[in-house]
């Protein structure tokens, strides 16, 4: 057995979390002595928290809800999406200095290219500009994603839009959240994501798209992973449009995370896996 290394996730709450499974599992599959915790920390404790992992040598911490954001006060460094979108959810300590990633938008876009390929140049409407979609839209447009954004609250759909576009050298549509509207960009739209929280346990019965607003070449992706199958997935099927569940994301940004801090290829099949048997059984 090689070197004992403690990775960790950290949020408010966390008890659900679907992560120590995951990356336990994945530790497990590629014969390393690696052990994955959640602790509990409160907003008020994110400082002596992230002190704490300095001094007791934790490796890499996932940074789940609400402290995304505010984390950034505590690192050393920051990689460029990370800097980008603002919010990180991969810490990486190196040798006491703690190194900040954000790998939602591309453990979406990774999700995304399983289905669709290279995304440059594709039309995609993005639903939602709250934390999770703007870790996609970045990622999004930083692929050459011809990108649309809307929201319930137009003027934030509007906000990410123009912040994306002060970032990058690109030209990012808005569309406000109404039926008319949204059916004609997704009618001019070849991938649609649902990145709010729109249909989440114990809301399954709510969506923000029907299937008479859809088509069938349309590439359909939520973030949404609880239940796996939405009512959002569910009317994409009815008119024969390809899916992508929430929980691809979630492996997918697990995987990128794991790969940061071992500098191996994570075992995606057995990620899923132990994440979907974490959910039967709960
Ligand atoms: P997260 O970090 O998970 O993205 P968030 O930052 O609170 O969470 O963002 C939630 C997203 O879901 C927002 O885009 C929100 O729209 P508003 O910006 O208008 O609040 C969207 N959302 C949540 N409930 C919604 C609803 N019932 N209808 C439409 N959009 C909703």
């Amino acid at each position: 057995m090689g070197e004992i290394k403690t990775f960790a996730i950290i949020g408010d709450p966390v008890k659900h979390s679907l992560s120590p499974v995951m990356h336990n599992a994945a530790f497990q599959e590629l014969g390393l002595n690696y052990f994955y915790v959640a602790f509990r920390v409160p907003p008020d404790s994110l400082r002596e928290s992230m002190e704490g992992i300095r001094a007791l040598g934790i490796k890499g911490v996932n940074v789940t809800i609400p402290h995304k954001i505010s984390v950034l006060d505590y690192l050393d460094e920051l990689g460029k999406s990370a800097r980008m979108i603002g919010a990180v959810n991969t810490v990486k300590n190196e040798n006491g200095r703690l190194l900040g990633f954000n790998t939602d938008g591309r453990g979406a876009l990774k999700a995304l290219e399983e289905k669709v390929g290279d995304i440059d140049g594709i039309p995609v409407l993005l639903l939602g500009a709250g934390g999770a979609a703007r870790a996609i839209a970045f990622s999004l447009a930083q692929s050459g994603a011809e990108l649309t954004i809307s929201n319930r609250t137009f003027s934030k759909a509007e906000d990410l839009a123009d912040s994306i576009e002060n970032e990058i050298e690109t030209k990012v549509n808005r569309v406000p959240l109404e039926r008319e509207k949204l059916k004609r960009a997704i009618d001019q739209g070849d991938v649609l994501i649902n990145a709010t929280s729109v249909g989440m346990h114990p809301n399954e019965n709510k969506t923000l798209v029907t299937s008479d607003m859809m088509h069938s070449d349309l590439v359909v992706k939520d973030i949404v992973y609880k239940p796996i199958k939405t009512r959002f997935l569910k009317e994409a099927d009815k008119v024969g449009a390809d899916t992508i569940d929430g929980l691809s994301m979630l492996v997918h940004q697990g995987a990128k995370s794991f790969e940061i801090w071992t500098d191996q290829e994570a075992p995606i099949g057995v990620m899923r896996e132990a994440i979907e048997e974490a959910m039967e059984s709960e």
